[in-house]
């Protein structure tokens, strides 16, 4: 006996492209950074875009970089989807102005690229609070008319109080305080709420203490992103965390391309992310594969 209800009606595109970023059997993703330029100039690892990104492309789920590096530096023939970075306009030449950010791509760009999704930052609680989650809302509007997965990111600039909650440390590296903590908490919450009421498909984080609550308060699934170059083992330990906590996936840069071992380091997060191996299991593996 059937029922209506076992036709399919719809089509989705965005369905279809969430499915090629998320892996079919963890539900999770490890998506790979490497957009860093388009306001931090030329950071170690990514001066030569190309070199870097090739050995990982295999090991990542998705990519994203921003327009330049997209054109000049991946192989159009790659079969790894692509999510482009879609504002900029600041600087680390001017880091106060960090949170000044616009839309820097059209949908119809998006689309000609073949991006299945886009990103957007929100700072939220600095004065670009208002235009940038605005750029996410009309990206998001728009983009959504051709199905593209649209990720908002909550973003900090140079604020020296936010820095270091996404940093999970003090300005002199110190550890951060019990009420540091509580206080990253309740600001995370907050701004990943604000990112996912305002049309983020995917909203992309940092990582603090306390993480459950503030994926239990995000409506949309949460990724995180790696934050300044760590050792190797708490790199994976966070992202143990995060995922344990409720994560469904990294979108990692520095933690990776940074790395002594770019391609040992990418493989040992995959296995925390899609395996749910222990940060012991994921460090073992890194030694045997940076080992050769
Ligand atoms: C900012 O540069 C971008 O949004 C990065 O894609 C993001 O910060 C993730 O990269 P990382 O893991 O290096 O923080």
């Amino acid at each position: 006996m059937k029922n209506v209800f076992d036709y399919q009606t719809e089509w989705s595109g965005l369905q279809n492209r969430m499915a090629r970023m998320f892996d079919p059997d963890s539900g999770r993703t490890v998506l790979l950074a490497v957009d860093h330029g388009y306001f931090q100039g030329a950071p170690a690892g990514l001066i030569n875009l190309r070199e870097t990104v090739t050995p990982l492309l295999p090991y990542c789920d998705a990519i994203s970089p921003a327009i330049g590096g997209l054109k000049t530096s991946l192989d159009p023939k790659t079969r790894t989807p692509i999510i482009l970075r879609a504002t900029g306009g600041n600087s680390m030449r001017r880091p106060d102005e960090l949170d000044d950010e616009v839309v820097t791509v059209s949908v119809e760009e998006m689309v000609r690229c073949n991006a299945i999704g886009f990103t957007v930052s929100c700072y939220i609680g600095l004065p670009g609070q208002c235009q940038t989650i605005e750029s996410l809302a009309s990206l998001s509007d728009e983009a959504h008319r051709f199905g593209l997965i649209s990720i908002g990111i909550t973003a900090v600039g140079a604020d020296p109080v936010l820095t270091k909650f996404v940093k999970g440390e003090r300005e002199d590296g110190g550890e951060l305080t019990a009420d540091d903590k509580k206080e990253a908490v309740r600001y995370l919450k907050h701004a990943c709420r604000v990112v996912s009421e305002n049309g983020a498909d995917i909203v992309k984080t940092y990582y603090c203490d306390g993480f459950e609550e503030v994926v239990e308060a995000c409506l949309s699934p949460i990724v995180i992103a790696g934050g300044t170059k760590r050792p190797t083992k708490e790199a994976l330990e966070f992202t143990f965390n995060a995922i344990k906590a409720g994560a469904v996936g990294v979108d990692m840069g520095r933690n990776i391309f940074q790395n002594e071992h770019p391609v040992a380091m990418i493989q040992a997060v995959r296995a925390v992310v899609h395996e749910d191996k222990s940060v012991k299991e994921a460090f073992q593996l890194y030694e045997e594969i940076s080992k050769g």
